[in-house]
């Protein structure tokens, strides 16, 4: 566990001010697509962004651990009613801010489950979530990206908002799905939400506030990213292809790409 280390001396008093903090400012509620799971959910933007400025004496970018994001919360949504795809997996919620999809994957059996955040009041934020919820979730704040623990199973919701980090994140992860992992992105139509490689899962328009997004509510898509081999060669060299038979150079019909067509 990094957490004694990650605050340095005092560091025991500090999370305790960070927890109190969270209960106080972002009282428990449930976040509208997944009713069984308990946050604790901030309300206006600025001034809870403030406070926190306050309590940590610095700028630092929005509390974005507490609100149920609207990819987020369809994600969450997708793997309470379809547990098949983390049962028995280890799993990395990338991006946990509050934690929900992290606990939705935990409530679906997950062997183990990882939340990667590197907002240390985020952190605090997933640990007192999961423990709201009775469910056992290991919470990191070491920059993940790049890097490959061996996991089964790679979600992350809404990850694509600023530019680099998209750049970053898509690369990574589609090393992730190439050597195997199932990678499950959720995303709200970013201006850098990647775009290539993906298989659309679920599409569902999701409640938001105003105050956070300037609309009442996001189009959202849950998609599967796709990893090796992303698409048949030309001409498949199949044992058998003759270059004097007849069929030679063919488009063989196990070759035809039925991913386009899904999609
Ligand atoms: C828009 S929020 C989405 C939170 C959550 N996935 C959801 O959908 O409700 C994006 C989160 O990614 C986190 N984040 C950004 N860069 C990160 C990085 N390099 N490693 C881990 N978390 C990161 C932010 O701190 C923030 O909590």
């Amino acid at each position: 566990m990094e957490r004694a280390s990650e605050c340095g001396a005092g560091s025991d008093a500090r999370i305790e001010s960070w927890q109190q903090f969270i209960r106080r400012a972002a009282p428990v509620g449930w976040p509208a697509l997944c009713p069984e799971l308990r946050l604790h959910l901030g309300g206006a933007s600025v001034p809870l962004w403030e406070a926190v400025e306050q309590l940590l004496g610095r700028q630092v970018p929005p509390p974005y651990w507490a609100w149920a994001w609207p990819s987020g919360q369809l994600l969450a949504r997708h793997l309470l009613d379809h547990p098949e795809w983390v049962r028995g997996r280890r799993v990395l919620d990338f991006g946990a801010g509050s934690g929900l999809v992290a606990l939705a994957a935990a409530r679906g059996g997950a062997a183990a489950v990882t939340a990667g955040e590197i907002d240390p009041l985020g952190r605090e934020a997933v640990r007192l979530n999961a423990a709201l919820n009775g469910l056992d979730v290991e919470v990191t704040g070491r920059d993940l990206i790049g890097s490959d623990e061996g996991w089964d199973v790679v979600v992350a919701g809404d990850v694509c908002y600023e530019q680099p980090l998209a750049q970053r994140v898509g690369a990574w992860l589609q090393q992730l799905a190439d050597r195997g992992a199932t990678v499950l992105l959720a995303d709200q139509a970013r201006p850098h939400s990647l775009s290539e490689g993906l298989e659309p899962l679920l599409r569902q328009c999701v409640p938001t506030s105003r105050d956070l997004e300037g609309v009442e509510a996001r189009w959202v898509t849950v998609a599967r990213l796709t990893g090796l081999p992303r698409r048949p060669p030309a001409v498949p060299v199949i044992p058998g292809n003759d270059p004097q038979h007849e069929h030679a150079g063919m488009p063989d019909s196990r070759f035809v790409d039925t991913r386009s067509v899904r999609v």
